[in-house]
C-alpha cells in the first residue's frame, strides 16, 4: 500500500478549514472543496489567517507557514480529488447532502483510497453504504477547534477492513492528535455523553434554573470546564447542534436526545452561535 501524500477535505466551515489546516502543516498536499469558489476562497483565507496567527504566537515558523500554505489548494469541483489517498468529509450534517457527495467522490476518487466522515451524529454505515468501498470507509471525527483539540474518534463498522482502520488510525496520528477506536454508534463516545448534557442546559434555561451566564458560571467554575454549555452551543453551532440532536434522537428514541423547543426557534431565528454573530449570546456583527 503506498503512502499517504494528499488529502481532499470537503467543507471548508469550522470543521473542514481546521482539518485541511493540520494536514497542510502535517505535510500532506491538500485540496479542498466547497459548494461555490466564493466559500472556497472564504475558506483557504480562514486557513491562511489561522496559520498567520500561529506564526504571531510563535507557534510556527514563517517558512513552515509558507510550505502549508503552498500545500493548500481549493476549487469548487471534485476533479482535483482523483488522486487523493484520504478523503475527510466535512460538509453540513444532512444525509441526503452526504449521500450526494459521497456517491460523487466515489466516481472520482482512485479506488484504494480511504474514505471517511466528520459526521458527529449519522452512524458510518448508512453513509458508507453510500458506496462501493465500504471497506475503505471509516469515521474520522475531530472536534473544535480542530488545531486544538488532540482527541480524534477513529469509527470502524463491521464492514471495515483491518488495513482500513489502521491506516486511518495513523493518519490522525500523523496529524498530531490522539485517536481512540469506536464502535459505529450515533455520537460515538464524545457526542453521546456531551450532547444530552449540552440539551438539559437549554432544559434547565427554559425551565427557568437559571440564567444562560449563571448555568455557564456554574459548570466553568463547579466542575473545572473550559467553557460553560452555552458559550460551547454558540461555539459548536446552534444549526449543526440541532441537527444532531435530531439525528440521535431518531436513532435512540430517548427524551435526552430530544431537541428542546427553545434550541429549535434560535434555529429558525437565525440565531446559529458564534458563526452568525449571535446566539446565546452576542458575537459581534456578522
Ligand atoms: N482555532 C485555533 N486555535 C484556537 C482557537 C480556534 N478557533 N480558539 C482558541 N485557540 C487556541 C489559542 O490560540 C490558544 O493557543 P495558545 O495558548 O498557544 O495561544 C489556545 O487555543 C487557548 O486559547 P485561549 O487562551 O484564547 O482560550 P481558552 O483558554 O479559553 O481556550 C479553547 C480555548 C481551547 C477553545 C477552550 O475554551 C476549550 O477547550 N473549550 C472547549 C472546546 C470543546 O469542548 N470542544 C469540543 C466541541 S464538541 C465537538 O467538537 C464535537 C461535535 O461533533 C459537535
Ligand atoms: P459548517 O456549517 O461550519 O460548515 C459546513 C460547510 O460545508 C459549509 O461551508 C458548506 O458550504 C459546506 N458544504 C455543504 N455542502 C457541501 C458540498 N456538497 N461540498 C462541499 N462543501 C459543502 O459546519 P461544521 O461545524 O464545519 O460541521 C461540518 C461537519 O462536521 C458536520 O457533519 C458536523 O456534524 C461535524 N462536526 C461539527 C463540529 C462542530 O463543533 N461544529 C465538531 C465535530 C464534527
Amino acid at each position: 500500500m503506498s503512502k499517504i501524500k494528499k488529502v481532499g477535505v470537503l467543507g471548508s466551515g469550522l470543521m473542514g478549514s481546521g482539518i485541511a489546516e493540520i494536514a497542510a502543516r502535517s505535510g500532506y498536499e491538500t485540496v479542498v472543496r466547497e459548494v461555490t469558489s466564493e466559500l472556497v476562497d472564504k475558506g483557504l483565507d480562514k486557513i491562511r489567517g489561522s496559520l498567520g496567527k500561529a506564526v504571531e504566537k510563535g507557534k510556527l515558523e514563517a517558512a513552515a507557514r509558507d510550505e502549508a500554505v503552498a500545500r493548500l489548494s481549493g476549487k469548487a469541483e471534485l476533479a482535483p480529488f482523483a488522486d487523493c489517498d484520504v478523503v475527510v468529509q466535512a460538509i453540513v450534517e444532512h444525509l441526503d447532502e452526504k449521500k450526494k457527495t459521497f456517491g460523487a467522490l466515489d466516481e472520482v476518487v482512485k479506488a484504494d483510497a480511504i474514505f471517511a466522515s466528520n459526521t458527529s451524529s449519522l452512524t458510518i454505515t448508512q453513509i458508507a453504504m453510500f458506496t462501493r468501498r465500504p471497506e475503505r470507509f471509516v469515521g474520522l471525527h475531530f472536534f473544535n477547534p480542530v488545531p486544538v483539540m488532540k482527541l480524534v474518534e477513529v469509527v470502524r463498522t463491521i464492514l471495515t477492513s483491518d488495513e482500513a482502520f489502521e491506516r486511518a488510525f495513523d493518519f490522525a496520528r500523523s496529524l498530531g492528535k490522539e485517536p481512540i477506536a469506536c464502535r459505529d454508534n450515533s455520537g460515538f463516545v464524545v457526542n453521546r455523553l456531551l450532547v444530552p448534557y449540552l440539551l438539559d442546559a437549554i432544559r434547565a434555561l427554559e425551565e427557568g434554573v437559571g440564567s444562560v451566564e449563571d448555568i455557564d458560571k456554574g459548570m466553568q467554575l463547579g466542575c473545572g470546564y473550559p467553557m460553560g454549555p452555552f458559550t460551547l452551543l454558540d461555539f459548536v453551532g446552534l444549526d449543526t447542534t440541532y441537527y444532531i440532536a435530531n439525528i440521535m434522537f431518531e436513532e435512540y428514541r430517548e427524551k435526552r436526545f430530544a431537541p428542546p423547543p427553545l434550541l429549535k426557534q434560535m434555529v429558525l431565528a437565525g440565531r446559529l452561535g458564534k458563526k452568525s454573530g449571535r446566539g446565546f449570546y452576542e458575537h459581534g456583527k456578522k
